[in-house]
């Protein structure tokens, strides 16, 4: 996972986790963003006509083992669960290709995102340190959009979606490409909570349930891919293509346990770009950013734990 040599790039995503920084506080050895989380193990096992969108190794093979971390939102790395800004929460997952290979998702529980570029994004964080982000969602339409869509608590971190939001582009063996989108739908159906129901539970209520639910079976999911048609705009995180788009089932990820390793949590840098053959980026501003931030973030985080050694 290469740093781009585009200093701005560089620049904007130290400035971004400064920025987060200056939001949640410095938790040394935590990430800066989906600070509170939990990793699992399992595998994929991708469906009937995985092979027709790509022709990524995972798609095409019986099965992949699979770690993936779920998260509440913020930096905050005790955020009680039900508090509402730990919506929305974050489902990052690695397909183990072989020996130091792997392509991740990262994903969230919600529909979107409020920027199309990281530098409005620097601009909205700013805006809301400051104490009054008003003036900047006036002038964001999408920004404002995202805030006020509703995102309830899940009553269980199985009974929620979550998804992709930057489009890829996904070739298969015949090198036709089509451009989609990640959607992570539960098996156990989507369940969530009013306000008042999540607030009289605990802090910890979606780790403590996601323990029972792992203790008594796999937890599973349909790993689905929201398909453009020619036109759509492929490049703008913001922007919600019609429902009408076909979804294509790529496989089911079947969680079955806790990654063996406790240590991998700190040490685990998740990258939103695909870097694989059959998955390439579709040119969404914001994944060559992230991938930056990403990995400048997870080497701060290593290095802190090193220190704690
Ligand atoms: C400019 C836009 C964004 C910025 C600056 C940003 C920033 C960050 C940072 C600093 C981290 C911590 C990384 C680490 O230390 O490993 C993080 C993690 C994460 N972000 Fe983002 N993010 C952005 C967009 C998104 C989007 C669009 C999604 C959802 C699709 C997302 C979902 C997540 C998740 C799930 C994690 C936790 C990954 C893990 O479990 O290690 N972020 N983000």
């Amino acid at each position: 996972m290469p740093l781009p040599s585009d200093e701005r790039i560089i620049q904007l995503a130290n400035d971004l986790i400064a920025q987060f920084d200056v939001l949640f506080g410095l938790h040394p050895g935590f990430r800066p963003a989906h600070a509170k989380g939990v990793m699992l193990s399992g595998t994929f096992t991708p469906a009937p006509e995985a092979a027709a969108l790509t022709r990524a190794p995972h798609a095409t093979r019986a099965s992949t083992p699979v770690i993936a971390r779920f998260s509440d939102s913020t930096g905050l790395p005790s955020i009680p669960d039900n508090d509402p800004n730990a919506n929305p929460h974050g489902l990052a997952i690695r397909f183990q290709l072989g020996e130091h290979v792997h392509t991740d998702i990262v994903s969230h529980s919600a529909d979107g995102f409020p920027t199309r570029t990281g530098q409005e994004f620097l601009e909205m964080l700013r805006a809301v340190a400051a104490g009054d982000p008003s003036a900047f969602m006036a002038s964001h339409p999408a920004a404002l959009a995202f805030a006020q869509s509703p995102k309830p608590s899940p009553a269980s971190l199985a009974t929620e979606a979550y998804f992709g939001v930057t489009a890829f582009r996904f070739i298969n063996q015949k090198d036709e490409a089509r451009y989609g989108r990640y959607r992570i739908m539960p098996a156990a159906g989507l369940k969530h909570l009013d306000d008042a129901a999540a607030k009289a539970l605990d802090g910890h209520y979606l780790f403590d349930e996601l323990a029972s639910r792992i203790a008594a079976g796999p937890v599973q999911f349909d790993l689905l891919v929201q398909v453009a048609k020619p036109g759509d705009t492929v490049d703008d995180a913001t922007i919600h293509w019609p429902a009408d788009r076909p979804i294509v089932h790529l496989g089911s990820i079947a969680l079955t346990g806790y990654a063996p390793d406790d240590d991998l949590h700190r040490r685990i840098i998740f990258d939103p770009i695909p870097r694989v053959d059959g998955i390439e980026p579709s040119g969404d501003p914001l994944l060559e950013l992230r991938a930056a931030v990403y990995l400048i973030s997870g080497r701060r985080r290593r290095q802190a734990a090193q220190a704690h050694a």
